[in-house]
């Protein structure tokens, strides 16, 4: 029904998000994080819901909740287990939004047995985890691709280079530098730049704001 429709714009979609922090062992009690507290991306998902799509929602570990007969939660621990859960169902989504804050390095040997304090100094060597969506951005067929950058410094051009680099369709530019935005907060000001380097700054606003923003871009791509 056309009354319908317009309302839920979105049914019938299905949609991958990734969100909150990963965690990466150094031993069985301790970890390398970061302070994503995984709000935006669960923000995106309850929007996504409200517009009728289908979500899978991957996040790594959080104290936010979802209740949506919608969204399909499948929790995380690592960047790896993030990997493998993405390509899970990346195959069979219309959309995919990258709003985790994956570590970019993990210890490169974890420890069986809890590490003992012995020398005054203790270095973890650590490797590189793989990038999830630049990989998404290498298998991508029919998907809208959004990504997410964090940028202290040079923001517009790194985040241009992030879009080339892994094959973005969109990306949300974070402002760090804004009181009021980024980890931990419940407010977030984001510059959007497209694929063909448009760029939009918006205002301020609150992170459910910021997802229905979001959510107004990927209408936009299917029926603007
Ligand atoms: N990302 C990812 N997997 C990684 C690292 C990042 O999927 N291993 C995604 C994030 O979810 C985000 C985007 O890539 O959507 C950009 O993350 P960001 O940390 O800003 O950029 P990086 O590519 O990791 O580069 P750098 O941290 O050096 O700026
Ligand atoms: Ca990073």
């Amino acid at each position: 029904e056309a009354d319908l429709e317009s309302k839920l714009p979105l049914r019938g979609k299905k949609i991958l998000i990734t969100a909150g922090p990963t965690y990466e062992a150094i031993d069985p009690v301790r970890f390398i994080g970061n302070h994503s507290s995984g709000k935006m991306g669960f923000d995106i998902a309850q929007s996504a819901a409200n517009l009728g799509a289908t979500v899978v929602l991957i996040s790594g570990p959080t104290h936010c909740k979802i209740q949506s007969s919608l969204v399909q939660l499948i929790p995380v621990v690592s960047a790896q287990e993030m990997y493998d859960a993405c390509h899970q169902y990346y195959a069979d989504v219309d959309v995919a939004i990258a709003a985790a804050a994956v570590a970019d390095y993990r210890p490169k040997n974890v420890s069986s047995q809890k590490i003992k304090k012995s020398a005054d100094d203790f270095t973890i060597e650590l490797e590189k985890t793989k990038d999830i969506l630049a990989s998404l951005g290498e298998f991508k067929k029919k998907q809208f691709l959004i990504g997410f950058a964090l940028e202290t410094e040079n923001e517009i051009e790194n985040a241009k280079a992030k879009i080339q680099k892994k094959n973005l369709d969109l990306i949300v530019l974070n402002s760090l530098q804004d009181q009021g935005a980024g980890f931990g907060k419940t407010t977030n000001k984001v510059t959007f730049i497209d694929s063909s380097f448009h760029i939009k700054a918006m205002e301020l606003k609150s992170k459910e704001a910021v997802a229905d923003d979001i959510l107004n871009k990927v209408i936009a791509h299917f029926y603007g």
